[in-house]
């Protein structure tokens, strides 16, 4: 016999057709304060249920249905039932966990059964009951009091139930059969933990028994000067219609009773950055329900721009997933705000609700907080292009995808039409997303067909789209992970008038993404091209205990799961915890709406990239740093700098003659009030400004100092005041350096190309390794140690050359590039490294190039002056500044979830790192160059897949590089731009050791 959750076609018994999402009030003042808790019409469910799970449904029958709860373990709800020890969370991407054989699923189908009792409904006596489920996860029936009352599929939908006729006086008893598995979950294969159960609320509404409403239906614009206000309410009765009255509440409490249609004149309106709601009343007999509302107006200007209010906006996006390494998809309240607090902290204007809509309270908040926001149908058929090894890619109106087949149509629609009619009154949403990544087919027509005729208010998105050639059926052209270049060049060029829109690009996995900036060049340029979505929003994991009992970060495969996708899961912006990375602090500053340019000695042209906010809302704190320590500072206010203009600021500024690494003026621009997400005194952007003054390196000293030279077999030992060192011909570095007596090295000193394959290396790793048997590819990780070919020592009694010739080779290859470098030793114990480098004409780019020295224990403080604090990489540095700092080396870790390369920094003038007492060795560069001191080798980071068997050596291991190859984001974006790339075949650097002598 045919299941209800093997056919396409059953997608419902019993529910209710959707509806706007309201809670109703009995009092005027509960519903104008909106705390729904308060409302008698609504009685949360959330708690502790009863809970059985069985492996296969076959075995839950309906004796156990019927079964006394006492019985049965417990589970909170809302969860997932993978979080609590039932099953285990599995993480796919693209792959089906089950084979692809629509509509059916496997007959080992697990099931949560979920039980719960209460008398809450002899407060509902003489009502209408309902019941609510805002997602489930992925099908469920419902039985009341033993009765089947109904079933429901679609995860990230709401279901709501007539359950009037099923309650009785006294206790109830509610049982829920939730399955692991449905037709439906072919449309649900989206990049995430393959989660189950009841993960978000449910709840009971009680309603007039005569007569209620069922749906509002609220459309707040602006007229054609963007000045005044027209709303119209329209409302829905089941059954009997009564009379209603609404009324609009402002702010400062001011009410307007109306029917139908209003006017405002000079309405305040609301866009992301000032988010003006206005609470609207409807009464309907005893019930008061609230829906806030805002004015705004989205359009496309007939350059393709994107209007709000008529003012062409950019959209600095991201995409966000409810994920919680505890909580799974189940992400409470709090859990949002803090989410959209960090956003708003960062810059973020706009959220793509990946893959599936938010719970609605979300949208609530985005409508508060400020956010543009692209609603997305709870759709994805990613898997489809696996199903078959033959075949490739997507294929558009193809009969073999469930989007291109009758049967599935309805499947389709109702799931943009549930979420289109749950959030059609939220002013936050400016376009409806057909789903992501499944192909394109005559369901894709008729899903945009019922949007575009459903709302004429907002724009239909999907990307998808993209391969059936961008049909009228779309309003955006939407691309993910196009590079900047072909953007550009290409996309840019093809005549379409339509906004172009990146729904993901920058994949902000592990270390990265390097990329950011480029594209916001190419943005700006361009009025159609409207901005984009960063892949994504935050790390996802699961917690898991390791053997000593500590909890720990997983991703694909920790639960033994097959099939998985392996670290894809850990790809955001921010930690699982919400700790924030380097990349969301380069998104923040790549998405800063205050420019600044130098335009002379102390005036700076400042550039307003707010849509609606006035400069003057922000005050300027600068402050003037010679060599990385403050001369002067102060604050000043800003002038009223309209939107989208600019205007010139003169500061007080007294610019020394001369310094030795540089004058830069930071510009810190704060927040002079208090918002939402930030006090007063927020940054919402800063700029570093090079002040072009004479730098003048210290002379050298210009005592000369005599050393002792004696050469033997093996190496050469030079003899100075406070050092002694010894050179290693045979290796072809220094084995010891000794200044103080205390010896520092722990190894010898050697050059090296390679790094751990940080995320968006994924790729080009597998030419930097001879991997596994293939030895077509290169070699950079199995280098052996320098071939010496030869060394030459010339010495006077205060100086020594040291010139070694060598080269960097792998065995079976042909080296993979030669070095000659001259060490110029003198009486101070300086040692200046000249190295000239010939790399092989056929190599691959190299990750890196310079010289490593392993110092012995105890080597933990750093100082430096170049690009800070955080780690900064020559395409992921616009949110560190040039400055000079101080760290620990165990402070230079970055905790990637999976372990790979991370802490250097670029532009460096010099560093030293120190022991405590301030013995240590000083580096340092007349053209800049990249340094990184760690506690972890490159095989240590590339060993470890996990951050929690990560242990640090005691050792600090220090390079000094020529440069550091680029991040990008290759994870899944373009490849690495060429001008990131150390390609050169021949290159030059120098630096000069100094020892650091005890203070
Ligand atoms: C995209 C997809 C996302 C995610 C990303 C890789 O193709 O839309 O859901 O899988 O790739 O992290
Ligand atoms: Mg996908």
């Amino acid at each position: 016999m045919k299941k209800i959750w093997e056919n396409p076609e059953i997608l419902k018994i019993n529910r209710e057709e959707p509806r706007s999402y309201y809670i109703p009030y009995d009092t005027l003042e509960s519903a104008v304060k909106g705390v729904k808790e308060e409302s008698h019409y609504y009685k949360c469910l959330n708690g502790d249920w009863a809970f059985l799970y069985f492996p296969r449904e076959f075995d839950c029958t309906n004796g156990i249905i019927q079964s006394d709860f006492l019985k049965w373990e417990t589970i909170p709800v809302p969860s997932n039932w993978q979080m609590h020890g039932y099953d285990v969370p599995q993480y796919t991407n693209v792959t089906y966990p089950y084979p692809v054989d629509i509509p059916y699923v496997p007959d080992e189908n697990p099931v949560g059964l979920y039980g719960f009792e209460t008398e809450i409904f002899s407060d509902f006596k003489g009502r209408e009951s309902y019941i609510v489920f805002e997602g489930v996860s992925s099908c469920f029936f419902l039985y009341i009091n033993g009765k089947k009352v109904g079933y429901s599929q679609g995860s990230h939908l709401v279901s709501e139930f007539n359950i009037t006729k099923y309650i009785k006086p006294g206790k109830n008893r509610i049982v829920v059969k939730v399955l692991k598995w449905c037709d439906g979950s072919y449309l649900e294969d989206q990049d995430f933990y393959r989660l189950s159960g009841i993960f978000r609320d449910v709840y009971l509404l009680s309603r007039n028994a005569d007569s209620h409403i069922r749906d509002i239906s609220v459309n707040a614009a602006l007229d054609a000067h963007y000045k005044n206000g027209l709303l119209s309410v329209k409302v829905d009765f089941l059954g009997k219609k009564s009379e209603y009255k609404t009324s609009l509440i402002d702010t400062d409490g001011s009410t307007k009773e109306f029917t139908g249609d209003l006017k405002l004149p000079n309405v305040r309106k609301w866009n992301a950055e000032a988010p003006e709601l206005y609470t609207l009343i409807i009464k309907c007999k005893d019930e008061f329900i609230p829906i806030k509302t805002g004015f705004r107006n989205y359009e496309v200007s007939s350059k393709g721009e994107f209007l709000v209010n008529g003012v062409p906006v950019k959209l600095k996006g991201v995409n966000r997933h409810d994920s919680d390494p505890k909580l799974g998809y189940s992400v409470p309240l709090w859990h949002i705000k803090r989410d959209l607090t960090l956003m708003k902290q960062h810059n973020v204007n706009a959220i793509r609700t990946c893959h599936y809509p938010n719970t609605s309270e979300f949208y609530n908040l985005c409508d508060e907080y400020g956010f543009y926001v692209i609603d997305e149908t709870d759709i994805e058929l990613h898997g489809f292009v696996y199903r078959d090894p033959n075949i490739k890619g997507y294929q558009t109106y193809n009969d073999e995808w469930p989007c291109n087949m009758p049967e599935w149509r309805e499947a389709f629609v109702e799931r943009l039409v549930r979420m289109l009619e749950r959030d059609k009154n939220h002013p936050c949403i400016f376009a409806w997303s057909l789903g992501n990544e499944s192909s394109y087919g005559k369901n894709h027509d008729a899903m945009a067909e019922e949007a575009h005729r459903r709302d004429k208010t907002r724009l239909v998105h999907y990307e998808g789209a993209r391969y059936a050639d961008n049909p009228p059926s779309v309003d955006i052209i939407s691309h993910m992970y196009s590079s900047p270049e072909d953007i550009e060049n290409i996309y840019l060029k093809d005549g379409d008038k339509r906004p172009y829109f990146l729904c993901e690009y920058c994949h902000a996995m592990g270390n990265g993404p390097g990329d950011l900036k480029d594209y916001w060049d190419v943005i700006y340029k361009y009025p159609r091209f409207i901005g984009g979505c960063v892949w994504e929003w935050c790390d996802h994991a699961a917690v898991k205990n390791d053997e000593n009992g500590n909890e720990y970060f997983t991703y694909g495969g920790d639960f033994n799961e097959y099939p998985h996708d392996g670290v894809f899961c850990v790809d955001g912006l921010v930690f699982p915890d919400r700790t924030l990375s380097t990349s969301i602090l380069e998104m923040k500053s790549v998405y800063q709406n205050i420019k600044t340019v130098l335009k002379n000695e102390n005036t700076v042209e400042i550039t307003n990239l707010f849509d609606f906010t006035p400069l003057s809302s922000y005050k300027l704190e600068w402050a003037l740093e010679r060599d990385g320590d403050i001369i002067d500072s102060g604050s000043i206010g800003l002038p009223c700098v309209l939107p989208h203009k600019k205007a010139r600021v003169t500061l007080p500024l007294n610019l020394p003659k001369v310094c030795k690494d540089g004058v830069c003026l930071n510009l810190s621009y704060v927040t002079k009030n208090d918002a939402k997400y930030a006090d007063a005194g927020h940054e919402v952007a800063f700029t570093q400004l090079d002040m072009k003054v004479k730098r003048v390196k210290d002379a050298l000293p210009s005592d000369i100092l005599r050393i002792l030279v004696n050469e033997d077999r093996e190496c050469v030992n030079i003899k100075g005041k406070d050092f002694e060192y010894s050179f290693n011909k045979f290796y072809g570095g220094f084995a010891s350096l000794k200044i103080n007596g205390e010896e520092t090295l722990a190894g010898i000193t050697s050059y090296g190309v390679y790094r751990a394959p940080t995320d968006n290396d994924r790729n080009i790793k597998n030419k930097w390794n001879s991997y596994k048997e293939n030895f077509k590819e290169n070699e950079l990780m199995n280098l052996m140690g320098a071939k010496v070919y030869d060394v030459k020592v010339k010495s006077s009694d205060s100086e020594v050359a040291i010139t070694v010739k060598s080269s960097l080779c792998a065995k079976s290859k042909l080296p993979l590039l030669y070095v000659t470098t001259k060490y110029l030793i003198n009486g101070h114990g300086f040692i200046t490294v000249y190295t000239d480098v010939d790399v092989r004409e056929t190599a691959v780019y190299l990750p890196r190039f310079g010289m490593e020295l392993l110092l012995l224990q105890g080597f933990e403080n750093i100082e430096y002056y170049g690009m800070g604090p955080g780690q900064s990489y020559i395409d992921m540095k616009n949110y560190t500044r040039m400055g000079k700092f101080k760290n620990t080396v165990t402070g230079e870790y970055v905790p990637y979830i999976h372990p790979q390369e991370h802490g250097n920094h670029t532009g460096l003038h010099w560093a030293k790192v120190l022991k405590d007492k301030g013995t240590g060795i000083e580096f340092s560069a007349e053209k800049s160059i990249d340094f990184c001191a760690s506690h972890f080798t490159a095989k240590m980071l590339e060993e470890n897949s996990h951050r929690h068997t990560l242990t640090p050596m005691a050792e600090t291991l220090v390079r000094i590089d020529y440069k550091v190859s680029g991040l990008g984001s290759n994870s899944c974006g373009p490849k690495l731009n060429e001008k990131y790339q150390l390609n050169e075949k021949k290159f030059s650097y120098s630096f000069t050791i100094k020892p650091v002598f005890k203070n």
